[in-house]
C-alpha cells in the first residue's frame, strides 16, 4: 500500500489526543544506509549504518515530531504555532503550519541560522523573527509568549514532539529486525536523544527488539551535558546544536546513563572533518551538526575508549548538507574557468 506517512504507520503506538487530527507530509521512512567504507577507515571489524534524516520532507528529522505537534495543535482549534529554533525546527513548523492553515512564528538567534533553513521557514510563510540573543533567549521567550496567549508552542517541550520523534527508533527496528548494539546522535536541545530512548524502550516492551547503548555528541563550545552546567555563550560551526541549556538536559543524561552510554564533546574540526569524510567516501552529504555523532565515535575509536569489534552502530544524520552550503563554499577555491576548448580541458583533467 502507498505510504502515507508516520501518524498513519505508527500513531497507534504515539500518546496523542484523540482529537488529533493528521496534517502529513509523507515524512519518515527514512533510509538506513549501510556506510562501509567509512567503517574501514575508522578500522573497520564493525557494522555502520547511517540512518539519514536529511531525506525528510524539509531536510530535517524535525518532521516526525512535528506532524505530531502540528496535528494535534490542529485537532485543539489552535489558530498559531510558534517556535524558538536554530533552523531547522522553524523550517519545519512553518511547512506543517502552512499545510493545516495555520500561521507561524519563529525566533531564531540573530545571524546564527544557516541559509537553507532561513530561507525554508520564510518560503513556507513563517513570521521570521531573529532575537538579539542566543537560542536559549528565544526559547524562554516562545514559553512565555505561549503562556500568555493562545499561541501553541511546537518545540520540542511540547510533548508529542517527542512522540512522534520516537518513530525514528521503531523504523529501526523494523528494518533492522532489531536495535543496533550502539547509536551515535548529536544532542542539542536534547530532545532527540530523549525520544530515540524513549522510543526503543517501548519497541522492548512490545516486541522485544533490545536496546541499544546511547552516545551523544554535543560540540565542545556548547557542550553543557558534558560540563555539567549551562553554557551562557555557547559557540560551534555547528549552529543547529548551538545551545547552551537543553530543556530535556535532565532525560538526556538518564538516556546516556540507563543505556550504558555517555554523552561526549568533540571540536568544531572533528565535526568539519567528518562532514567531508561522509560526503566524501559515501555521498552522504549532511549539515555540520548531523556529523557531530559520527565525529564522536570516530573521536572515541581513535582514543581507544570505544570497544567497535563485531558492533552494529547506527548514527543518525539529523539534517541535510543542503541546508548549510555556506560552510563547504566559503574556504573553496573558486572552480577553475577553462575556454569551451577539447584539448585545454584534457590538458587539466588528464594531467
Ligand atoms: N541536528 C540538527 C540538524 C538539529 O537541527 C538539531 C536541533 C539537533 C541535531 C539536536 O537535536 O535539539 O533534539 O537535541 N535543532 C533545533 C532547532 C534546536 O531549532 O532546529 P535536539
Amino acid at each position: 500500500m502507498r505510504y502515507q506517512g508516520l501518524l498513519n504507520k505508527y500513531g497507534a503506538l504515539l500518546d496523542l489526543p484523540s482529537h488529533t487530527q493528521p496534517v502529513s507530509l509523507l515524512e519518515g521512512n527514512t533510509p538506513i544506509i549501510p556506510a562501509e567504507r567509512l567503517a574501514s577507515h575508522l578500522g573497520g571489524g564493525f557494522e555502520l549504518f547511517v540512518k539519514f534524516e536529511g531525506l525528510n520532507p524539509t531536510g530535517s528529522f524535525k518532521d516526525r515530531g512535528m506532524t505530531a505537534a502540528v496535528s494535534e495543535a490542529l485537532g485543539r482549534g489552535a489558530k498559531t504555532v510558534i517556535c524558538a529554533s536554530t533552523g531547522n525546527t522553524a523550517a519545519s513548523a512553518a511547512a506543517y503550519a502552512a499545510r493545516a492553515g495555520l500561521k507561524s512564528i519563529v525566533l531564531i538567534p540573530q545571524g546564527k541560522v544557516a541559509a537553507g533553513k532561513l530561507a525554508g521557514a520564510i518560503a513556507y510563510g513563517a513570521q521570521v523573527i531573529q532575537i538579539d540573543g542566543s537560542f536559549d533567549d528565544a526559547l524562554t521567550m516562545v514559553v512565555q509568549i505561549s503562556d500568555k496567549h493562545p499561541i501553541c508552542l511546537v518545540n520540542s517541550i511540547n510533548p508529542y514532539r517527542i512522540e512522534g520523534q520516537k518513530t525514528g527508533a521503531f523504523e529501526i527496528c523494523d528494518t533492522l529486525g532489531h536495535a543496533p548494539d550502539w547509536l551515535c546522535l548529536p544532542v542539542g536541545n536534547a530532545g532527540n536523544i530523549s525520544a530515540y530512548w524513549a522510543g526503543f524502550k517501548q519497541y522492548e516492551g512490545l516486541k522485544k527488539t533490545g536496546l541499544p547503548q546511547v552516545l551523544g555528541v554535543q560540540a565542545a563550545g556548547a557542550a553543557p551535558l558534558v560540563l555539567g552546567h549551562p553554557v551562557e555563550k555557547p559557540e560551534t560551526v555547528a549552529t543547529a546544536i548551538r545551545i547552551g541549556k537543553p530543556a530535556r538536559g535532565e532525560q538526556a543524561l538518564e538516556a546516556a546513563e540507563q543505556s550504558g552510554g555517555r554523552i561526549i564533546a568533540v571540536s568544531d574540526d572533528e565535526i568539519l572533518s567528518m562532514q567531508r569524510l561522509l560526503a566524501s567516501l559515501e555521498g552522504i552529504w549532511v549539515e555540520p551538526a548531523s556529523a557531530a555523532g559520527l565525529a564522536g565515535l570516530a573521536h572515541e575509536i581513535a582514543a581507544g575508549t570505544f570497544k567497535a569489534q563485531g558492533q552494529r552502530i547506527v548514527t543518525i544524520c539529523t539534517g541535510h548538507g543542503l541546508k548549510d552550503p555556506d560552510i563547504i563554499t566559503r574556504d573553496m577555491d573558486k572552480p577553475r574557468i577553462v575556454a569551451t576548448n577539447l584539448l585545454a580541458l584534457e590538458e587539466i583533467i588528464l594531467k
